[in-house]
């Protein structure tokens, strides 16, 4: 919070930001969208942030692209588009509007940025970051490649723009299953995500699967042991866990799948109770359409993704900073990753 206090001050230079119940009051069709998760105080303190960004959004013909982590006041009070990594990446192909504010982490602007490089794309926080785009250079793309000479190395969106570009194509947890399935090749290379690339290898069995020593800070945390003191402890809560979780949590769960999938899932099933293993803000984000569920048990908080916050949106589309920029030709070999994932992801749903 401390950084927010000058923040704010430049803010209140240009508008109205004093806590309004009339206006969270007028803004309630919005609220709804979050009651069971965000306290009316709480609305009357973020209701003019929400009504600010969206009348901005329109004088800037701006588009906001939130991921499923982002907090409930940015998931349902200001995103246009909100999805999970594959989701975010195809709609970044399809957007008009000339300024993209990126709701979510770095290497997700900079995807939208490869897609659109006419365009200008914001990131709220320039050091929202992430523990799997960290972990890896080109130059460990480059020692995967002598230690398995031949084989394609499928590298997951959480990666900077230069390991895209180093890359034969790139995956999300929603397809990457599918991508190392089809690829022709017996061995292949993932990379950042060693607990990702362990799941798709159970899935794969056909395939030999090697992987980059890379984890997710979030989902690292989980521990089988966890998920069995949980059953125990709530017999009957429906556990769903991310595939960046290590492979005995995802054993242990009842369904695994990307950030969309497990919202699908739960909307599916209807579950009387469930844990969601995974980052915090999935489940207040999907509990208002699903009164009859009940969301129980631990999560983790993404510190990245926390980074963003409706202060830091408003301000971005406010001053245009933080644009994110990638090298042309650094942008053009990474597209070509990218672009090979979609259009394969849309022929598989085709
Ligand atoms: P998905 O939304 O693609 O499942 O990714 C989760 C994640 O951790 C993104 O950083
Ligand atoms: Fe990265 Fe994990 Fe945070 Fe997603 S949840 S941004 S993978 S650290």
């Amino acid at each position: 919070m401390n950084d927010m206090t000058p923040l704010r001050a430049r803010l209140a230079a240009h508008y109205d930001l004093a806590p309004n119940p009339a206006l969270a009051e007028e803004m309630r069709d919005i609220y709804a969208r979050m009651a069971r998760v965000i306290s009316p105080v709480d609305w009357a303190i973020h209701a003019p942030y929400v009504a600010a960004i969206n009348a901005l959004k329109a004088q800037r013909n701006a588009v906001i692209l939130a991921h499923n982590y982002m907090t409930p006041q940015i998931y349902h009070g200001i995103a246009d588009v909100v999805g999970d990594s594959l989701q975010l990446a195809i709609k970044a192909t399809e957007v008009e509007a000339e300024v993209i504010v990126q709701c979510g982490v770095h290497f997700m602007a900079e995807t939208s940025k490869i897609l659109n490089p006419a365009k200008t794309v914001l990131i709220p926080d320039m050091q929202a970051g992430c523990s799997l785009a960290e972990s890896i250079t080109p130059a460990g793309i480059a020692e995967m490649r002598r230690r398995y000479p031949g084989a394609p190395v499928v590298t997951y969106v959480n990666t900077t723009a230069e390991v895209k570009a180093a890359s034969d194509i790139c995956c999300t947890s929603s397809n990457a299953a599918q991508i190392v399935a089809g690829l022709d090749a017996d061995t292949i290379i993932m990379t950042p995500d060693k607990y990702l690339a362990q799941n798709v290898a159970r899935e794969v069995p056909q395939k030999t699967i090697v992987w980059w020593d890379g984890a997710c800070e979030v989902h690292e945390q989980y521990t089988a042991r966890d998920l069995v003191e949980f059953r125990d402890w709530n017999p009957g809560t429906r556990i769903i866990a991310h595939p960046e979780c290590p492979p005995d949590v995802v054993a242990e769960a009842d369904f695994s799948g990307s950030t969309s999938g497990i919202i699908d899932y739960v909307t599916r099933e209807q579950p009387e109770r469930a844990m969601l293993v995974t980052e915090c803000s999935m489940a207040s984000n999907i509990s208002d359409a699903l009164p009859g569920v009940e969301f129980i048990g631990p999560c983790n908080m993404c510190p990245h993704m926390k980074r963003i916050t409706l202060e830091k949106v408003l301000w971005s589309l406010h001053s245009l900073e933080g644009a994110v920029e990638v090298d042309p030709e650094v942008a053009a070999k990474a597209r070509v990753s990218v672009e090979r994932m979609i259009d394969l992801s849309r022929r598989m749903a085709a």
